[in-house]
Formats: structure tokens, C-alpha cells, sequence
């Protein structure tokens, strides 16, 4: 079992259902994604898109890129500026402004400043975090989108505050299920390709109060399930599992003896057997012998069926 600390093992696959890291929750599982990557462990998403995505405007940059190739009209991305330092906040953005502070998730370390002075007292937090910031421009938000890919699988959401917190994953919203349209599936298509292609992604973005709407973020296979389609949604996860497992596992065969390359468990209880949100692998398509399945989900948190929250 894996409590035994001290005992190494090779997973033949692994599905990463959590952040891997997050400043706010001090959570960093980067050295377990290398320890992997290093393993040749084949995984969903890709490890590498994984580590890509562990600072937010590492991947913002990526959707420069988009914006860039596709133009606004194609890919509206909200405008971003990024400071690496605190000592870099001395240009003034126009006001009201949203500050991210370093990278974490489900809307900690993001603020919204209406003005010049009470931007200085938060460069003068952002001075003892030690990490970088990023600034939008504040939109008064009609609604927010969120538009999933999981394989061929697309599903479009929008969540409308009802507490009016400006941050819609804050306090009570209301989330529908809205039809998926050419322009939502350029957008999710266009961004599961980035660092090599993302299996399982989301693209987030805010629909203003102007009609216009604001590409914000993209996220990888740490997504939350949301919305009534989430056994559904757990299933099409767990298949692309099976079949990805099914692929790597018969060019594993053929291969060479293997260098004795292992990765110790970690010390958390991050690592867990099987799903713990309830999903199963079906059975008629049971996974090659031997194999181990570990899922890394959520520090243990399952993600219920019915749980309206997103990340
Ligand atoms: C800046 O904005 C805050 C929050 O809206 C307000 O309380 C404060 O009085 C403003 N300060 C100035 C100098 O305008």
C-alpha cells in the first residue's frame, strides 16, 4: 500500500486530477510531476503540459500567442499586464483594475483596486509574497463562460452571480449549461493544443456587461467537474484513461529493459488508490495486468456529483 512510505513503484499510467501547485494552499507537487516526467510515466494531461501550467502567466502567454495568430475578433483575450516584481508596480494601470497575486486558484490572491493609493498598498503586499502579479482590467461581468474539452466531448457554462460578488466562484451563482457555439469551440479547441496538447482543458471568460466577451484563463486536467453532466463527464475521463492506457501500454512491450528508474511516493497522502470521486474504469475493458492506477485528485476532497463550484 502506499502508506508505506518507503516503498518506490512505477505507475504504468497516471491520471493528475489535481493542481499541482498552488501559492495559496502551499501546495506543490511540482517534484512528483518530475519525478514522473523523469519515469517516462505516460499520463493525462501530459506531464508536461502540467508543469507548463503551474504559473498562470507562463500559460497566459501562450494565449498572447492565440490572440496574436487569430486576432480579436477570432479570440478576444482580456488584456494583461505582468509585473515580475512589486518593484515593477510603479506604472499605473487605469482603474478599477483586478490584481493576481502569484499563482493560486478559485479567486484567492486576486483583489480589485479602484484607485492609485490603493494600488501602493498592495504593491506593498505583493513586496513581502515575493512573487509576480499580474493586472486586468476590471469588467463588469454579465455573466461568466466556461467552455470544456474532455477528448471529443465539449460542454459550454455560464454562471451568473446572485450574491453580486464580483468574483462569480465567491459566494452563491447560478450555473446553466448553454449551447456550444463555433466561436466557444475555436476558442477551447485553440487552447487544447498549447504545450503539446491538453486532453482533458477548459477555457474561462467573462461576458461584460458591454456585449463583449474576455478570454481570462485556460485550465488543464485540475478541473473541476461542474454542472448536471459530471457522472457523464467522470465516464469520458475514465475511457480516455482505458485508451490511453491501452496505447502506451502494448509500445511498452517491445521496448528494452528499463533503466531501474523509480519515484518515491510522496510524503502526503496526495496519492491515492483508484478514483475518490466515485468513477470507475469499466469493466469489460479491464486495464492490461499489473497495472497500477493511482489518482491524484483533490487532496482527498471528492468532487461530488451534484457540487456546483468551479475553480
Ligand atoms: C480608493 O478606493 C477605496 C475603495 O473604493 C476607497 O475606500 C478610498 O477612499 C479610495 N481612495 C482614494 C484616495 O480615492
Amino acid at each position: 500500500s502506499l502508506s508505506q512510505r518507503n516503498r518506490s513503484f512505477k505507475p504504468d499510467f497516471v491520471l493528475v486530477r489535481q493542481h499541482a501547485y498552488s501559492m495559496a494552499q502551499n501546495e506543490d507537487f511540482r517534484n512528483i510531476i518530475i519525478g514522473l516526467q523523469y519515469a517516462g510515466v505516460p499520463s493525462i494531461n501530459s506531464l508536461e503540459s502540467i508543469y507548463n501550467l503551474c504559473d498562470k502567466p507562463w500559460a497566459f502567454a501562450q494565449l498572447i500567442s492565440t490572440y496574436k495568430r487569430l486576432g480579436p475578433e477570432k479570440f478576444p483575450l482580456i488584456e494583461q499586464t505582468f509585473y515580475p516584481n512589486y518593484k515593477d508596480m510603479i506604472t499605473m494601470p487605469t482603474f478599477p483594475v483586478v490584481v493576481k497575486i502569484g499563482h493560486a486558484h478559485s479567486g484567492m490572491g486576486k483583489v480589485k483596486v479602484d484607485n492609485h493609493s490603493d494600488f501602493q498598498d498592495i504593491a506593498s503586499v505583493v513586496a513581502i509574497t515575493q512573487t509576480y502579479t499580474t493586472t486586468e482590467p476590471f469588467i463588469d461581468s454579465k455573466y461568466d463562460i466556461r467552455i470544456q474539452k474532455i477528448g471529443n466531448n465539449y460542454k459550454a457554462y455560464m454562471r451568473t452571480s446572485i450574491s453580486g460578488n464580483w468574483k462569480t466562484n465567491t459566494g452563491s451563482a447560478m450555473l446553466e449549461q448553454v449551447a456550444m457555439t463555433d466561436k466557444y469551440k475555436l476558442w477551447v479547441d485553440t487552447c487544447s493544443e498549447i504545450f503539446g496538447g491538453l486532453d482533458i482543458c477548459a477555457v474561462k471568460a467573462i461576458h461584460g456587461k458591454d456585449g463583449k466577451d474576455y478570454i481570462t484563463e485556460v485550465v488543464g486536467s485540475s478541473m473541476l467537474l461542474i454542472g448536471e453532466h459530471q457522472a457523464e463527464d467522470r465516464q469520458l475521463i475514465c475511457d480516455m484513461v482505458v485508451a490511453k492506457m491501452n496505447q502506451a501500454v502494448p509500445r511498452s512491450a517491445g521496448r528494452p529493459p528499463q533503466r531501474p528508474t523509480t519515484v518515491q511516493p510522496p510524503q502526503s497522502a496526495a496519492l491515492k488508490d483508484g478514483p475518490t470521486d466515485g468513477s470507475k474504469i469499466p469493466a469489460q475493458r479491464p486495464p492490461p495486468q499489473g497495472c497500477l492506477q493511482y489518482i491524484l485528485d483533490c487532496n482527498g476532497v471528492a468532487v461530488g456529483p451534484k457540487q456546483v463550484q468551479a475553480n
